[in-house]
């Protein structure tokens, strides 16, 4: 069940923020590639690279990932802003947004607390449900 499947979970460190990115988290929106190559580039290995641009560029272009898959610890904690107030947004063809700090129950009755950007599936092709895992891109939802 997808409970059981593990998270996976990798860091990338300069100086100043570790970069943490949970790849079963990312719906492959692309945004991060499209808006900052010099560090996030599929095509390299490691794909991130923490030198491509400044630590403040670096932590705009993660606080504008939609799903949450990155997000980055400061040296002295995590900075992530905390939400006040529950945003929702539909993207098109793809899951639906949820920002803003949520208790999810699960079927199974597992809680969960979610920060940041959840996203949820709204294609039904997700194998981690109720989150989006990025399947909606391989059966091409349209909705
Ligand atoms: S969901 Fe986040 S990590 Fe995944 S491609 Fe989009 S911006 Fe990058
Ligand atoms: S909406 Fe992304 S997997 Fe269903």
């Amino acid at each position: 069940m997808s409970d059981n499947k593990k998270e996976i979970i990798k860091n990338y460190s300069n100086d100043d923020i570790t970069v943490v990115w949970k790849p079963n988290t990312c719906i492959h929106a692309k945004k991060c590639w499209k808006e900052l190559i010099q560090v996030f580039d599929p095509r390299n290995k490691p794909w991130v690279n923490m030198e491509g641009a400044t630590t403040d560029r670096i932590k705009k272009q993660v606080e504008a990932c939609p799903s949450g898959a990155l997000s980055y610890i400061s040296k002295g904690g995590s900075k992530e802003k905390a939400h006040t107030e529950t945003k929702i947004e539909v993207l098109e063809n793809g899951p639906l947004l949820v920002y803003g700090t949520l208790h999810v129950t699960n079927s199974n009755g597992v809680e969960e607390k979610k920060n940041k950007t959840t996203a949820f599936c709204r294609c039904g092709a997700s194998q981690n449900k109720p989150y989006c895992d990025g399947a909606h891109m391989q059966m091409e939802f349209k909705g």
